[in-house]
Formats: C-alpha cells, structure tokens, sequence
C-alpha cells in the first residue's frame, strides 16, 4: 500500500517509517520540519535501505497538499503532525488549535477530495484529564486541561462527526500513554528541541552529561515512593500497533478507539534506576516541588487493542532505557541544529 504519513520526520513518525518499509509498504512523508530534522529520514533509509519520499509541506496549505496526493496513489494516511508542548499550548493557544485542528481539518478534507477514507490518528491519553479511573479504558470519558489536550480531543470529535456523516471512512484514534525509547539501532530517536520537558529524554541528558542532575517534580504523591507513575511504552511497541490498528481498519468500515499503553506503571525514581542500570552511569537528582498540571498516576488498560487488534506491548522498561541511551550515547546532539 502507499501509506500517507504526516509528521514523518518526527519522533514517532520516523519509528513508524521504519516499520512500515519493513513491511513492505511505500511510504510518502509530510512534513514541515517545525519540529523535526530530513535527518531522520536519511537515517530511516540507511536502517531500512528503502527511500522515503518526502514534502516539505505545512498541512495548512491545502494547494501542497493536493500536489502530493495527485501525484501519490495513496491508500491510507497515518496522521502524526502536530504540536505537542502543553506548556507552549497555555501560552499560544491559537497556534496550537491552528495547526492541530486546522491541519486535520485541511489533511480530511483533500483525503475526502481524493476519495481516500483510511486514517490512524495520534491521539494521547492526555483526553482523560485528571481522571480517577486508573487504569484508564477507552470508556472513560474525556477530559482534557490544556489546549494541546483539548485539541486533541477536537480532532477526535472531528473524526466521529465525520464517520457519522458518512459511514465509508476507516477511522483509528490511537491514545498514547508516554512514549520513550529509540530504534534498537541507535540511527533515529526522540531529538528534543532545547530543554527536554518529558522525563526519558531528559535523563539521558542527565546521563551523556548535557545536564548535572534531574529535577523531580515532587515526591509527595500517593505513590508507593511518593513520586508520579506513568504508563511507558517503548516507542517500536507502539508502531508496530499502527500497522495492527491499520490492518484490523482495512477490514470494515470504522471509527476505532484504542489505548497503546503496557498497563503497567514505573515511577520517575524506579525509571531513574532502570537507567542507570541500563546506562551503567549515576544520574544524580534532586526533589522540588510538583510541577503544576501532573498527575499522580497514568496507566492504560489496553486490553481493548489487545483483543481487537491481536497487538500486545513487549518490550520492557530496561529496554526502553537500553534503547534510548543507545541512541543518546551515539548522538549526543541528536541530529544536530542544522536541520532546524
Ligand atoms: P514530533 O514533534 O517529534 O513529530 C511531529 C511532527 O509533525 C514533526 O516532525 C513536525 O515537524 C511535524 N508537524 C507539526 N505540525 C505540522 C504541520 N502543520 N504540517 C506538517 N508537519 C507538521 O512529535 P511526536 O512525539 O513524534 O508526536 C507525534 C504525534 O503523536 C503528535 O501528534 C503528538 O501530539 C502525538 N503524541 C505524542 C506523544 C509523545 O509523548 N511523544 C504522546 C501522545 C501523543
Ligand atoms: C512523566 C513524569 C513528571 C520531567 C507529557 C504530556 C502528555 C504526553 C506525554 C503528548 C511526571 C516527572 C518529568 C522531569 C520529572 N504528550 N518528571 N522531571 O507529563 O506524563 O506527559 O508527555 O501527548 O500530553 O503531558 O510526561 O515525561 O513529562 O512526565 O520528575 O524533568 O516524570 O512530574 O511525574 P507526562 P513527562
């Protein structure tokens, strides 16, 4: 198949190029490098030996977009792009809501224009909110706090409307818990632009010595070590259930929703430990208070994706920090600033 794939230079776009050519597919990627390096793409071609062909093109900009499918016949689009800093979100709410909502908006209706109707949308188990129901199915009703979250969970409404209005369309919404690790090669991984926000990438920094010890946001939470808990699923893990979600969608028309998540909890401080494990390096720490917004625990109940997508989560913690300090080790600039 000739598979669509927006934001397929970023983290989790790039890991999904790589699974998709080793399956066999032709993949054709959008991408407008707000957040990403054409690096990653030359890497992707030298893990899989296939080319990705690639477009430097905003998903506002409905002529570009045309282009690419009046030149591609393509089959089914995986719709990664967007903006995901939820700070950055409280403070450019419009930014965010342009690129993310108006992207998918712009991207459904070309697809709708070229008669191309399969679509798996990254979604984030950040809809829930600060949900009490842990862990967390798909029943639970959304709850978003911020405008990256409420975006999100726009698009979301957006696909269902749309499935609604015309039941043709192939519709996968994939809830993500968090995402880490990189390509058991150590040739592409998550390349944050300045200070990392989330915990794994930061650590590795921590660890290749870019920064002198990390900031734990608080260790009075009800946890067993008073810190947060979070759902960590290893970034591979979580493409290869994009290829199930996209082969169970093709089946029947749809409007599908699944968590990817492992189930299973690790704490900031037993991640903490995992990498220094893994890294064979101490990452020194220190307490400070909780960082506004967190929540004490997020944990998937994926057995949803399990059943109906055959898909189960395999890859450890260790392997997750194996991955990433792999990754980290042999990059410590990442991809380097000039693709940025
Ligand atoms: P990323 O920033 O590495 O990748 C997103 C890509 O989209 C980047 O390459 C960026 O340049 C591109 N992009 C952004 N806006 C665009 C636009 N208007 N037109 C064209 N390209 C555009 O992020 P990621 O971690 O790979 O996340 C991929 C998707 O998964 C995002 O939608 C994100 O919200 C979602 N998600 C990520 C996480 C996570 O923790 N990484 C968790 C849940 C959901
Ligand atoms: C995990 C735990 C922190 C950094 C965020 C987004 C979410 C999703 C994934 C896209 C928490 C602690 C972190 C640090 C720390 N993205 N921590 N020191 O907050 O669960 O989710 O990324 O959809 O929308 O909100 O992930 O990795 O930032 O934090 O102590 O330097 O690590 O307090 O307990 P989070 P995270």
């Amino acid at each position: 198949m000739h598979i669509l794939l927006t934001g397929g230079a970023g983290y989790i776009g790039s890991h999904a190029c790589v699974v998709l050519l080793e399956a066999g597919h032709d993949v054709v990627v959008v991408d407008n490098f707000s957040n990403s390096s054409p690096v990653a793409l030359e890497r992707v071609k030298q893990i899989t030996g296939k080319s990705v062909v690639q477009y430097p093109v905003d998903l506002t900009d409905r002529q570009a977009l045309r282009n690419v499918f009046e030149v591609h016949p393509i089959d089914a689009v995986m719709h990664f792009a967007g903006l995901k800093a939820v700070d950055e979100s409280v403070n450019r709410p419009l930014h965010y809501y342009w690129n993310n909502v108006t992207g998918s908006v712009v991207l459904l209706e070309t697809m709708a224009e070229y008669g191309v109707r399969s679509i798996v949308f990254s979604s984030s188990a950040t809809v829930y909110g600060a949900t009490e129901q842990v862990p967390t199915d798909e029943t639970c009703p959304p709850s978003p706090t911020n405008p990256y979250g409420r975006s999100k969970w726009m698009v979301e409404t957006i696909l269902a409307d749309l499935f609604a209005s015309d039941p043709r369309w192939h519709i996968g919404i994939l809830r993500y818990f968090n995402p880490v690790g990189a390509h058991e090669s150590g040739l592409i991984g998550e390349d944050p632009n300045g200070v990392p926000n989330n915990l794994v990438p930061y650590i590795a920094q921590v660890a290749v010595g870019k920064r002198e010890w990390l900031r734990v946001w608080g260790n009075d939470y009800p946890t067993p070590d008073g810190t947060g808990i979070r759902d960590f699923i290893h970034v591979m893990d979580l493409v290869e259930g994009h290829l199930s979600a996209l082969e169970t969608l093709l089946e029947k028309p749809a409007c599908l929703v699944y968590n990817l998540g492992t189930g299973r909890g690790t704490s900031v401080l037993e991640m903490v430990a995992a990498f220094e494990k893994a890294s064979e390096r101490p990452i020194p720490y220190r307490i400070l208070d909780r960082r506004p917004g967190d929540i004490a625990v997020s944990t998937a109940d994926p057995t949803r994706a399990n059943r109906e997508l055959g898909w189960h989560a395999r890859r450890d913690v260790f392997d997750m920090c194996r991955d990433t300090w792999r990754w980290q080790r042999q990059n410590p600039d990442g991809y380097g600033r000039s693709g940025r």
